[in-house]
């Protein structure tokens, strides 16, 4: 349904907060990955990895540098003005915070409805009304809801209301953005629920970023890992903890089974800060991205970056050393 090849974005650092002249971060560097139709493809990484911009690059938000981005045998890079919109509809971006994404000055029916006002679907207030009341008890609230405000709602609902600002246009495909990330984890496993009933009754396919490997082995099909800008590992969800090859992915999973964060863990004894980050992020061309962090690294991990390789079926991995030894 949609296949990615090679995208590549880069962002000049003086644009950023880090501004340096003539220096950039390879947010999306290279990446290729396919998800089938009623297939729940997960983006998982560390904070910075480049998941928002891949998922903004698909969604047109950003123009990339190079790369395909192929929707149903469409070329989306091409897309303007009316198809756009209509492309816009069938694959619907759900954001990371949805306390910043809904609008607190408009009632929850404006919310849902904005997009439809201005869409050939319009067919007058009342049957927008009917509409958006339906799509909120699909996702879990009532049709009185309707003429509350986001402010009125917890976390969780408002994670609900733009859930089902997505589903309003019936698109046939949904990027979710880190939507369970800033809820508390009880009400992070009703969302994962809801999304899992909504998937099927709908046979949507999916898009499920997240820094959380334990929910993305849980909620997805397949899993691309990915690592300052560039994917490390791809392989089935179910499998991949007993499969996992890629170092950081096996530090992901440390991270799960030991310590707090993934963000904790350690190299050469020091914890790594955000600028640090983004400076192995400007090497990412020239270099494996993970060799500042890898105990596995040789002189060589420096002097190019390695290919995404296939070892088994459905299992890619990015790295020179296993390769040659695995
Ligand atoms: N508009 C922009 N201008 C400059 N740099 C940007 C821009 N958007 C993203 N970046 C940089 O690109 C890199 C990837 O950012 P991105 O938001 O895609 O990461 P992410 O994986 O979604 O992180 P998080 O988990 O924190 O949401 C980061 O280093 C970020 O600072
Ligand atoms: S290529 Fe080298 S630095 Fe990169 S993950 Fe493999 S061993 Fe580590
Ligand atoms: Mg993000």
């Amino acid at each position: 349904m949609l296949s990615i090849k090679n995208l590549k974005k880069r962002f000049n650092l003086e644009a950023g907060f880090f501004a340096k002249t003539g220096q950039y971060v390879y947010a999306v560097n290279d990446v290729s990955f396919e998800v089938a139709d009623n297939e729940t493809y997960g983006l998982v990484g560390e904070s910075g990895c480049g998941k928002s911009t891949t998922a903004r690059l698909i969604v047109k938000m950003y123009e990339p540098d190079s790369g395909e981005i192929i929707f149903n045998g469409q070329n989306v890079r091409k897309l303007s003005g009316r198809a756009l919109k209509e492309y816009r509809e069938r694959v619907k971006y759900i954001f990371q915070d949805p306390a910043k994404s809904l609008n607190p000055r408009m009632s929850i029916f404006e919310i849902l409805t904005c997009g439809l006002r201005y869409s050939k679907k319009w067919q007058g207030k009342q049957k927008a009304r009917e509409l958006a009341g339906k799509i909120l008890c699909e996702v879990g609230l009532t049709e009185a809801d309707l003429d509350r405000r986001p402010s009125e709602f917890s976390g969780g609902q408002r994670q609900r209301i733009s859930i089902a600002r997505a589903l309003l246009m019936e698109p046939e495909f949904l990027i979710c953005d880190e939507v369970v990330s800033a809820l508390d984890v009880s009400i992070q496993g009703q969302i994962l629920n809801l999304l899992q009933e909504i998937r099927q009754n709908r046979k949507l396919s999916m898009l499920f970023i997240t820094h959380d490997l334990k929910v993305s082995c849980y909620f997805c099909d397949r899993i691309g890992v990915m690592y300052n800008g560039v994917l490390m590992e791809e392989a089935n969800a179910k499998d991949l903890y007993k499969i996992a090859k890629h170092p950081y992915t096996k530090l992901l999973f440390a991270s799960v089974a030991g310590e707090k964060k993934s963000d904790t863990v350690l190299h050469n004894g020091e914890k790594l800060s955000k600028a640090q980050e983004v400076k192995i992020a400007k090497s990412t061309l020239t270099a494996c991205p993970f060799v500042e962090r890898c105990k596995k690294a040789k002189t060589s991990c420096s002097m190019e970056m390695p290919q995404l390789v296939q070892i088994a079926p459905g299992h890619k991995v990015r790295c020179s050393e296993l390769q040659i030894n695995d």
